[in-house]
């Protein structure tokens, strides 16, 4: 009894109502805040976009320096998380070791709960930001049992991310200025995507009105997926792997795998992401030499924008499908890409937790279902079973 639209994946239902992220997936277009991504990957930082997200404006110099320091000041992990984090074995995998550590900030900050207070909200959603880099980072130097290293507020927050993980003496740990540069692009065409499944995931969670720890720990694991972020470090397995791009391609049209890193639920163009990313890696290449894998991902895109499979199906390369060659050329190892991923997520997915809070329409997450099994039935002793 009772109305249902049947929906699996929600393709055609709207969910809520967002003043923050837009995009048009035939034209490949994507804003935030009504600020083409483009142009916010020319000129912007990481911090100011984050800025931006969570409040619907650019900020002025004051404000953006004010915010800056709020950051800057919450890196630091409280001390017993480093023996959290050292409980892992020596070979857990980073996402799950950060989503592990998210959840449990949320039994350091009890006050967190007070989601109703908007200046209690402003704290959570600042330290989440300042803390995930050096979560990721840790987590990092866990799997290379190497000694963590503390944040160095002088620094930028991706100059300071890049410091946390690679800094190998007591020396300042000075990234190329390109470097840093390319992550920070990356970081912004990572920050948010509307309704994705681990903004949705923060979302339903969010919606019982449990702490944002609680909630982000949720995107993480549902980031995590390769059908999510995970996609990323996919890409570079399967580009490792493959032996003649043709015969690769041929295996995927006959169904016997994915193309990671094509496709999308709401992109039927080119990502726009996916472009930003191809020119970035020109400029990290210029640095690092170029990664060799690069020949075989851009082989297997001109095969694929040919084939009909792909044409008739509107796949196209995503957001995914060029960023691990660009972590690898940074000395990343693929574990970590999707941590490079959920730390620059933190900001949208708080960004629409908070606007989920504020909208006086949103109800508790709490999809109908049809249902399709037994009706009612007698109960049957065990012994006549
Ligand atoms: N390789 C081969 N075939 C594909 C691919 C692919 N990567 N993606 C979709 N298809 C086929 C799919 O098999 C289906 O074919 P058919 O109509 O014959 O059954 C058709 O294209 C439509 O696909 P779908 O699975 O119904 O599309 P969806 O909107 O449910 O899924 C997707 C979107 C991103 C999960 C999917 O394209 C995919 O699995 N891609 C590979 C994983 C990936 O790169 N994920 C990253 C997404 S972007 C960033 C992010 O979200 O993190």
């Amino acid at each position: 009894p009772g109305l249902a639209t049947y929906d699996p994946g929600f393709v055609n239902t709207a969910s809520c109502r967002s003043a923050i992220t837009y995009i048009d997936g035939d034209a490949g277009v994507l804003e935030y805040r009504g600020y083409p991504i483009e142009q916010l990957a020319e000129s912007s930082s990481y911090l100011e976009v984050a800025y931006l997200l969570l409040n619907g404006e650019l900020p002025t110099s004051d404000e953006l320096a004010g915010w800056t320091h709020e950051v800057t000041h919450h890196t630091f992990l409280h001390e017993n998380l480093k023996q959290f984090i050292q409980g892992f074995r020596y070979d857990a995998h980073p996402m799950g070791m950060l989503m592990a550590s998210v959840s449990a900030l949320s039994t350091y900050y009890p006050d967190a709960r007070e989601i109703a207070d908007p200046e209690n909200r402003r704290l959570q959603i600042t330290r989440l930001v300042a803390k995930m880099p050096t979560l990721g980072a840790f987590a990092y130097r866990h799997g290379q049992g190497k000694p963590y290293v503390y944040p160095d507020n002088d620094l930028s927050y991706t100059a300071n991310f890049l410091a946390m993980l690679f800094k190998m003496s007591e020396q300042k740990y000075n990234a190329d200025e390109r470097l840093i540069k390319a992550l920070e692009v990356l970081f912004i065409l990572h920050a948010d995507h509307e309704q994705n499944c681990s903004t949705n995931a923060v979302r339903s969670v969010g919606s019982s009105q449990v702490d944002p720890y609680s909630a982000v720990a949720a995107g993480i694991g549902a980031l995590y997926g390769p059908l999510h972020g995970g996609a990323n470090e996919a890409v570079l397995k399967m580009l490792r792997r493959i032996g003649t791009v043709g015969e690769f391609i041929e295996g995927v049209k006959a169904g016997k795998e994915k193309l990671m890193g094509f496709g999308h639920r709401v992109y039927k163009n080119y990502d726009p992401r996916a472009t930003i990313i191809k020119k970035a890696c020109d400029d990290v290449f210029a640095v690092t030499g170029v990664n060799p894998l690069l020949k075989i991902a851009m082989e297997l895109e001109k095969i694929a924008l040919e084939d009909e499979y792909f044409i008739s199906r509107k796949l196209y390369p995503n957001v995914d499908f060029y960023s691990g060659l660009i972590y690898e050329a940074l000395q990343f190892p693929p574990e970590m890409f999707t941590v490079l991923f959920a730390i620059p997520r933190t900001s949208g997915w708080l960004a629409q937790w908070q606007e989920l809070l504020m909208d006086k329409d949103q109800k508790i997450a709490r999809p109908k279902q049809i249902y399709t099994g037994a009706r009612t039935r007698d109960f049957i002793p065990i012994e006549k079973r």
